[in-house]
């Protein structure tokens, strides 16, 4: 039976467009057909597919070809993928439970599929900022992570202090001096029901990924975010389901802005997409949303206890973590989005209103800066040294 021609299916990745193939395999049976493969990039692999694609034809499925791959494929396919990765964001070190340790080649850089938190959301993480070969926050980023572990009632497949030694080990291994930490728990692989049960084992996952140059101190826009803010009992873990932070940033970015700011189910301010919000108002008083609805945020609450110098130099009057309300926040005479990602970003304009004089403030100017000496020379309470 002869094999239909047609064009080689573009794969999902970003990786260039493979050229027209033809697979010695289909020749031989089949004459001069050219045959749509899907990610066809290596010899071996094409081979590989030709049963199938006779199988395929044969039974009417169509003339879309897939390759089965051996182990040493995929491992070939991944390295390809990762080759070709469109993103400048580089990946230098993973640390997988599964595997017991810790690679540097992005193509191993995987997780099981059957891990409940890739099918069903089951996962917690979290971040650390790596700055000057130093750790910023890890301490306080790790109770929160395994705070949130706890209420998504993840099991620990290790102590705090294993854990913590592994993502320092991780980011030694990396050598990386200036960049992010991004580590997970889920509650594993085992199987594809809705239940955890039949996952024995919770998993440890962690990456670090290079940063090119430190956050700049730059003024911004924001909207108000359409798209429902998440139930205080979800908001106030860092679970995986990032869903209604993705939509949000996406409709920030589809108004020309940097992020989308929610409100509560008062109408309160609450806070952003992958960040917390703070305001200066007329009254120099530096106000914050209370965090009962909204995820306690480790760089606003490094920045309430740094502002305390501000209030004693008179620049401030005083310091205040309450209920804000819109009116009060758009008339702020400052307004600044605050979190591990940017540090500090003063908000020039949320909504089309223009936030004070539409400049960058004096106060978030400070808190940036405090933030920054905080994490090149601040206490060991807050800097951890990475022994690279
Ligand atoms: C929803 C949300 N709020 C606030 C923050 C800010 O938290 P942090 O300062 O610990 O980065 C984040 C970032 O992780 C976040 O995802």
């Amino acid at each position: 039976m002869a094999l239909p021609s047609s064009f080689l299916v573009e794969p999902i990745s970003g990786n260039p467009k493979p050229t027209q193939v033809m697979s010695p395999a289909f020749r031989s049976v089949s004459g001069p057909s050219i045959v749509s493969v899907i990610r066809a990039r290596s010899l071996r692999n094409i081979v590989k597919c030709g049963a199938t694609a006779n199988y395929q034809v044969e039974n009417g499925i169509g003339s879309v070809v897939v390759p089965v791959l051996s182990a040493a494929g995929v491992a070939e396919e991944l390295k390809v993928f990762q080759e070709n990765k469109t993103s400048n964001q580089e990946y230098l070190a993973m640390y997988s439970s599964i595997v017991g340790g810790i690679t540097t080649d992005p193509a191993a850089m995987v997780i099981p599929i059957d891990d409940h938190m890739v099918h069903r959301g089951h996962g917690v993480f979290d971040t650390a900022a790596i700055m000057d070969g130093h750790l910023y926050e890890l301490d306080q980023h790790v109770d929160r992570f395994l705070r949130s572990a706890s209420m998504a009632k993840i099991r620990l497949p290790f102590d705090r202090a294993t854990i913590k030694s592994i993502l320092i080990q991780t980011v030694a291994a990396s050598n990386c001096t200036l960049g992010s930490l991004r580590y997970w728990l889920s509650a594993g692989p085992g199987d594809f029901y809705l239940s955890p049960a039949g996952c024995p084992q919770p998993a440890l996952y962690a990456i670090v990924t290079q940063i090119r140059k430190p956050p700049e101190f730059k003024g911004t826009k924001v909207v108000t975010s359409s798209i429902p803010i998440k139930s205080p009992q979800f908001a106030t873990m860092k679970n995986v389901n990032y869903l209604p932070n993705v939509l949000s940033k996406m409709e920030a970015e589809e108004n020309g802005a940097f992020a989308a700011i929610w409100l509560d189910d008062e109408g309160y301010v609450a806070e952003g997409p992958n960040m917390n919000v703070g305001f200066v108002t007329k009254e120099r008083e530096f106000i914050v949303p209370r965090f009962e609805k909204i995820l306690s945020g480790c760089t606003i609450k490094r920045v309430l206890a740094l502002a305390e110098k501000l209030v004693k130099e008179g620049r401030l009057t005083g310091i205040s973590v309450r209920d804000v309300t819109v009116d009060e926040g758009k008339n702020a005479d400052e307004m600044m989005l605050i979190g591990s990602g940017i540090l500090v970003k003063p908000v020039l304009e949320w909504d089309d209103q223009i936030i004070g004089d539409g400049k960058e403030g004096p106060v978030a100017e400070a808190f940036f800066n405090f933030i920054m000496d905080d994490m090149k020379s601040g206490p060991s309470t807050v800097r951890i040294p990475v022994p690279y």
